[in-house]
């Protein structure tokens, strides 16, 4: 008899009402600390993937402009979808093949243009070529992308944001154009010099389903903590409950 209620002593002092508490504060505490935890995984691996996917654009179009600015613009054949560019002050911009074919020569900026007015409405990408100290004012930044202008001149690499429009979510990316001897040839008279920031690419990239899914996959990982949390929160509550009772038996 006495061993009995020995143990039942034993038993009271190790799940009394208190340390039952107490386990279930530290059970509830490491499950809201777990579900943080996911949620910022989740939304930091979203912000990476959209990063990457917003540098990737990026370099692409740096690329072909910087294959524009090596051959010092390129001729087109000069047609109402390519006018003559006024910006352009190169005495040798509008020329006459051999063939009597009328020609114009089409910058980087202006090519970037042509292919960003290419890409329909309802595109995944777009993008546009700006500066805070444009050539064409239809290159004027607005507040967020001139804000990153700055900031870049400042030596940041790069300023990503997500945006709602009445399209849907939008990822913004913008990075900056760095002037190399190339740009040179036509935007030395601004006084720039190699390595100036001339301007920016901004990218904004449709992202409905990707944040919307991210948005699913934090519902899944909220009902599967909180069955979990209640499972065990309610085990101990029992097990409280069942060693109280044993306890206070005669
Ligand atoms: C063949 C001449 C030429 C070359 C080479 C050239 N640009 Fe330009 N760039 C222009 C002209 C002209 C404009 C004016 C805007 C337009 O054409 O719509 C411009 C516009 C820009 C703009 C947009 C802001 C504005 O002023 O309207 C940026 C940014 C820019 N250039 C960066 C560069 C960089 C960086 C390089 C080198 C990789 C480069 N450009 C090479 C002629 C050139």
């Amino acid at each position: 008899m006495a061993e009995i209620e020995n143990r039942g002593g034993l038993l009271t002092g190790l799940f009394s009402r208190w340390k039952i508490v107490l386990l279930l504060v530290l059970w509830t505490l490491l499950c809201a600390i777990s579900l943080s935890h996911s949620y910022t995984r989740l939304e930091q691996q979203l912000e990476y993937n959209l990063r990457t996917e917003g540098g990737t654009v990026f370099e692409l179009l740096v690329l072909m402009r910087r294959w524009n600015a090596e051959h010092n613009g390129v001729y087109v054949p000069l047609t109402e979808a390519s006018p003559s560019n006024p910006y352009l002050t190169d005495p040798q911009k509008d020329i006459l093949s051999n063939r009597g074919q009328n020609l114009t020569k089409v910058n980087p900026a202006y090519m970037t243009r042509q292919l960003s007015e290419m890409a329909p409405t309802e595109s995944p990408v777009q993008f546009r070529i700006l500066s805070l100290k444009p050539l064409n004012p239809i290159n004027k930044p607005d507040q967020w992308e001139a804000e990153s202008l700055l900031a870049f001149e400042q030596g940041a690499l790069m300023k990503s944001t997500l945006e709602q429009r009445l399209e849907g979510t939008f990822f913004r990316y913008i990075a900056p154009l760095i002037t190399t001897s190339e740009c040179l040839k036509c935007h030395a008279r601004q006084g720039y010099q190699k390595g100036d920031v001339r301007g920016g690419l901004s990218i904004a990239l449709r992202v409905n389903q990707r944040v919307a899914m991210v948005k699913s996959e934090k519902r899944e990982s909220a009902v599967l903590h909180g069955v979990i949390y209640l499972l065990v929160a309610l085990l101990l509550i029992l097990l409280g409950r069942t060693r109280n009772t044993e306890a206070r038996r005669p």
